[in-house]
């Protein structure tokens, strides 16, 4: 069957009905709508065209409110407005009410309150009671019953709808008199004072980083230390390296190049940073744990090989 006969199921009785294209405005976001029969209704065109199911078909023909959406700021039931009539109005469902961040304060009260039991009435009493306090922030019972009168729910009855709306009422409320609060002392300070110039960010030397943690050759040469016999004070991570100043970190005006010494090397006794901390190794039993690439021995700790050295045991692997 082509896409044809699918939009025109009576093109095959000769009965083809009336077909538009339109652009509805959805939750802010502009939602073409293609070749769709006028006589289509919001709620089947937010459903079964653009995929926005929040809006429930309870009865669809205006007696439930499981379809509430709103319409240019007026809430309607989706199941009796053309979706036609609604292109080019700004159109808000019960997506629109979350947005990213999870659920509205509305929703979250309606589950708080014990509103929600099947949940097919909560989409439609979640705009409900959004409409309702945006126009009216402080509504009272009478209010609230009539606001939410239109929208049945088969449940749980309407107590914890209609707590939910004092529940959100009075947040918003506390939420605004703290924020004129703030303002107001915010006044009173007097203008607000430069805030001060964020440091540059300093090398971090002597923290206790894994060094060569990740690296094939530590472990390695991890392989090599033996195992801490037991009742010993268990080493607790020999020498500590300063971490590598980033590049272009000033060279400590203390770090003095020894005469014929290779460039970069410290001179003897010189720390060249002035960080380098040694964490207590435990007592030395005098085990040779580890080599370098050069054969050095450090006796007491395991030496942590250079970039690109083999450990001498590697050099026969
Ligand atoms: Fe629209 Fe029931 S589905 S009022
Ligand atoms: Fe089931 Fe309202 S929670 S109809």
């Amino acid at each position: 069957m082509t896409d044809e006969l699918l939009n025109h199921p009576g093109a095959l009785t000769g009965d083809v009905r009336p077909t538009a294209s339109y652009t509805l405005r959805v939750n802010g976001v502009e939602r073409p709508v293609t070749d769709a029969w006028i006589g289509e209704s919001l709620l089947y065109v937010l459903r079964e065209r653009l995929g926005l199911a929040g809006a429930k078909d309870g009865c669809e023909q205006g007696e439930c409110g499981a379809c509430s959406v709103q319409v240019d700021g007026q809430l309607v039931n989706g199941c009796l407005v053309p979706a036609a009539l609604a292109a080019d109005s700004e159109i808000g469902t019960v997506e629109g009410l979350s947005g990213a961040g999870g659920a509205s304060d509305v929703q979250q009260a309606l589950a708080d309150s014990g509103a929600v039991q099947c949940g097919y009435c909560t989409p439609g009493l979640a705009m409900a009671v959004h409409d309702l306090l945006q126009r009216n922030h402080r509504p009272g019972e009478v209010e609230a019953r009539q606001a939410l009168c239109g929208n049945l729910c088969r449940c749980t009855g309407y107590r914890g709808a209609l707590a939910a709306v004092q529940a959100v009422a009075d947040a918003r409320e506390a939420a605004l008199e703290a924020e004129l609060d703030a303002a107001e002392q915010a006044a009173a300070a007097g203008p607000a004072a430069e805030p001060p110039a964020a440091a540059p960010p300093q090398p971090d030397h002597g923290a206790e980083l894994p060094l060569y943690a990740d690296s094939e050759l530590w472990h390695e040469a991890d392989q090599l230390i033996p195992a801490q016999p037991q009742g010993e004070t268990p080493r607790t991570g020999g020498y500590a390296y300063p971490p590598t100043p980033p590049h272009g970190t000033p060279v400590p005006a203390d770090w003095q190049q020894a005469p014929g010494e290779p460039f970069g090397a410290p001179a003897p006794g010189t720390d060249p940073f002035g960080t380098v901390t040694y964490q207590d190794a435990g007592p030395y039993d005098g085990t040779v744990y580890a080599t370098d690439g050069y054969g050095t021995q450090y006796p007491g700790y395991d030496a942590t090989p250079a970039h690109g050295i083999r450990l001498p045991e590697d050099e026969n692997a």
